[in-house]
């Protein structure tokens, strides 16, 4: 397996930098001049912070509870990676209103979404779960290096040479106050987890999808973490071994808040903590550790 190579997030490949190996120039200079539409509704989430969760919600508020897409079409299908240009012209072939999916930083996309009134929802999650799940993430998904230790593993996520860079960066763009010029919603998988009913009420207004009476109980049903661990439409069960091989892991690993805390040592999280407070003095982002 590979090892974890040190990227340099400074590296530039061409001339669009960013960290990691796994798009292509091709690919991203598609993303970043993407041309987006007003009924486009952009997910933007860092690695392992409720993507899937976010897409599952999406695709049921936009059909109204019915499962049969969220049944029978794969997540990344319905809900496409802007960044992966490897299905040719699949964004442009999604009838309207298309649900879009990215990692990518706020300032590659700022230029192309600044001028538009498609809607972002960003997906924030506590870090310290994140790091969790991208260490547990990297042990199944073969496209990543072998993470090593946990101990390891967080070294890199902290320094954030990780592919999609650092955490903090991430989140911080995305709130910074460029987003202002957005149609923005930020979110949290903890506010999720903990209300999921008030956080669909408040995705379906921001939509401005109104649910109708039972959509509620029906959207809900499909997507609890129970629901979505025995979907192979959003489990990541039907993707070749060669990519993900879950004998080494699930994509629905957990599901949980505060998972961390069965990982981290003491100095891992006073480690951790330090890091934290001095990268986000300046940010008004308050996070849930545990519930
Ligand atoms: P864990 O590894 O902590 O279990 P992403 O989709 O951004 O890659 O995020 C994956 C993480 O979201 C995994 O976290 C996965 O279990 C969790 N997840 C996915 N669907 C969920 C749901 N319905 N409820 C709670 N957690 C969910």
């Amino acid at each position: 397996a590979a090892s974890m190579a040190r990227l340099d997030v400074t590296e530039t490949f061409h001339n669009i930098a960013f960290p990691g190996h796994l798009h292509t120039q091709e690919s991203l200079h598609y993303a970043v001049n993407f041309q987006f539409q007003d009924t486009d509704t952009l997910i933007v989430s860092y690695p392992k912070s409720g993507t899937t969760w976010m897409q599952q919600i999406l695709t049921l508020l936009y059909s109204q509870g019915d499962e049969t897409v969220s049944r029978t079409v794969p997540n990344w299908a319905r809900a496409p990676w802007l960044e992966q240009y490897y299905f040719p012209k699949v964004l442009e072939m999604l009838k309207e209103p298309r649900i879009i999916t990215t990692h990518l930083p706020y300032h590659l996309l700022a230029p192309v979404l600044e001028g538009s009134k498609a809607k972002v929802i960003y997906v924030a999650r506590n870090p310290k779960d994140v790091a969790v799940s991208f260490y547990h993430f990297h042990k199944m998904a073969n496209f990543l290096p072998d993470p090593k230790s946990f101990e390891e593993f967080l070294e890199h996520f902290l320094e954030g040479t990780v592919n999609y860079g650092s955490w903090f960066d991430h989140v911080k763009g995305w709130t910074s106050s460029g987003r202002n010029n957005l149609n923005f919603l930020y979110i949290t998988y903890e506010e999720m987890w903990e209300d999921l009913e008030g956080s669909l009420e408040k995705i379906s207004t921001f939509l401005h999808r109104p649910l109708m009476l039972g959509d509620m109980q029906k959207i809900q049903k499909h997507c609890t973490f129970t629901s979505m661990s025995k979907n192979p439409m959003v489990n990541y069960t039907t993707v070749d071994k060669e990519i993900m091989d879950h004998s080494k892991g699930q994509f629905m690993r957990k599901g949980k808040v505060g998972d961390w805390k069965s990982t981290f040592t003491p100095e891992q999280n006073q480690r951790f903590e330090n890091i934290f407070s001095s990268k986000m003095k300046n940010s008004h982002l308050k996070f849930t550790w545990y519930i």
